[in-house]
Parts: structure tokens; sequence; C-alpha cells
């Protein structure tokens, strides 16, 4: 709260918003030894920084967090804060962003490609606002470039489904399932009685290979496996999902 009302006082959203920047943050600059992220460095004592790392899935967002060491789990508290910071992250950037959380202070320091600045505000409340896209989340050419990916991807699926080439007896998929028909991929997972468990869309496209077709089945991260995923699912498109019906 206090932190808002010296932002807003600075009127930094009004400027910032104008250059379409959107930081709500306050700057410090790399080389400004004022600066908190300066000043920590200087503070440190002679033990070296006992710290945690965590990367998310991008490997571009980096949290460390003080005062745990690499290899030691998490306080449950603190995890949560970890998790919800890095999800903060990857909503709004493709840049490589470094936060430390100190093990007291609710400020989060950051710095973003190398550049270092800090977020002010409190870690517990909505936190933290890092538009650094200018509110942009994707761009036009990304959504283009993963429509044609996911055309490309069901078309191979198509073709596939409409081949002999997965059996060894000259059937196929769509000779049995026209049109993707009676594949009902949105009820999976659910138990099949031929495969004695519970089964996912991919046990039975496999057993279909297997056994109608003759032919060798799939691994799951078979790149035919996820083309015939792909199209059937796509073909059955605007079903609700009812995983377990029969
Ligand atoms: C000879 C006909 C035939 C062929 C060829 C065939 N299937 Fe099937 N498929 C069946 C039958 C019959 C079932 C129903 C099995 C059951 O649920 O007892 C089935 C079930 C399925 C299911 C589960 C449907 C559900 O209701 O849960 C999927 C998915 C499936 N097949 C995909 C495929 C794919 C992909 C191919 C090609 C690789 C293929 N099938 C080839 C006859 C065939």
């Amino acid at each position: 709260m206090r932190i808002r009302l010296v932002v807003g006082a600075l009127g930094l959203i009004a400027v910032m918003a104008v250059a379409g920047a959107l930081f709500v943050t306050r700057h410090i600059n790399a080389t400004g030894a004022a600066g908190p992220f300066a000043m920590h460095v200087a503070s440190a004592s002679d033990e070296p920084w006992v710290t945690k790392t965590v990367t998310a899935c991008d490997k571009k967002k980096t949290v460390i967090v003080e005062g745990y060491r690499q290899g030691t789990v998490l306080p449950p508290e603190k995890a949560r804060q970890v998790a919800k910071l890095l999800m903060a992250l990857m909503k709004y950037c493709d840049y490589r962003v470094l936060a430390r959380l100190p093990q007291q202070e609710t400020t989060v320091y950051l710095s973003i490609d190398g550049q270092p600045f800090v977020e002010m505000r409190e870690v517990e409340q909505n936190l933290p606002l890092l538009l650094v896209h200018g509110g942009v989340l994707h761009t036009e050419r990304e959504l283009r470039v993963w429509a044609a990916e996911q055309k490309r991807v069901i078309e191979e699926g198509y073709n596939l489904f409409h081949s002999s080439s997965l059996g060894t007896n000259g059937i196929s998929c769509d000779m049995c399932h026209p049109n993707a028909s009676n594949t009902h991929p949105e009820t999976y997972p659910k138990f099949q009685t031929q495969l004695k468990a519970l089964a996912l869309l991919r046990d039975m496209i496999n057993w279909c290979i297997e056994n109608p077709m003759e032919g060798k089945k799939l691994t799951g991260d078979d790149s035919k496996m996820k083309a015939l995923e792909a199209y059937i699912l796509s073909a059955r498109a605007g079903k609700t999902l009812d995983p377990g019906k029969h």
C-alpha cells in the first residue's frame, strides 16, 4: 500500500503508459551504486550467500531464494511464493529474468536481461506486475507460426489415419473409423477391458495398430502418435470432455 502511494505520487504510471512500456517499477541504474541492488551486494558479510535457485520451464526465468541451500526443500510458504513469482514472470516476458527473494524482506529484486532493477511491491500482494512486454502476450507472428505448426501436424495425422503404412495388411484406420468416428477421444482416460487397465487415447490407438492392422505399436513420444492424436482430437473438436464414459 505504502509502495503504491509512492509510485502514484511519482506519477510513474501515467508516464509509462504513454511510453507504452507500462513498467510499474522503479528502475535502478545498473551502475548506480546507491540502488538497493548494489547496496545489497555491498552489505554482504564475509559468508558466501546461501541461496536456492529455481528455474522456470523456459529456462529463462530464475528465482534465487536467499537463505536456502541448493538441494534442500523450500518450506511450503516459500515454495508457493516462488511458484507464484515464476508464473508471473512467465506470463509477461521473453526475457531472461532473474529474481532474488530476500529471506526477510518482502521486496523482490529483479534483473532483466542482465539489467538490474527492483520491483518494489510486496510479495504477497498481487505480485509481481511485470509488463515487460508492454502487455502484449503473443505477437501476430507467434500466433501465425503456432497455427501453421498445428495445421501441419494435424495434416500429418490425417494422412497416417488414411494410409495403411502403420500396419502390415493393407488396412487403414479410416476404413473402420471414417472421419475419426467412434474414436471418442473425449472419454479418455477410461478403463478398457481389452487392456484390462485404465487406458489413454494412445493406448487404444496402439491396440488398433497391433490388432486389426497387425502393425508395430508406437511409443508415446513418437511424432506419428502425436500426429494421430492431433488429428483425432481436432476431428472431434467441440465434444465435451467426459473422462471414463462408456
Ligand atoms: C478393423 C477395424 C479397425 C481399424 C482398422 C482400426 N480400428 Fe480403432 N477400433 C475398432 C473397434 C472395433 C474399436 C472398438 C474397441 C472397443 O472399444 O471394444 C476401436 C477402437 C478405437 C479407439 C477407441 C474408441 C473408443 O470408443 O474408446 C480408438 C481411439 C481407435 N480405435 C483408433 C484407431 C486408429 C488410430 C486406428 C488406425 C491406426 C484404428 N483405430 C484402426 C476398429 C478398428
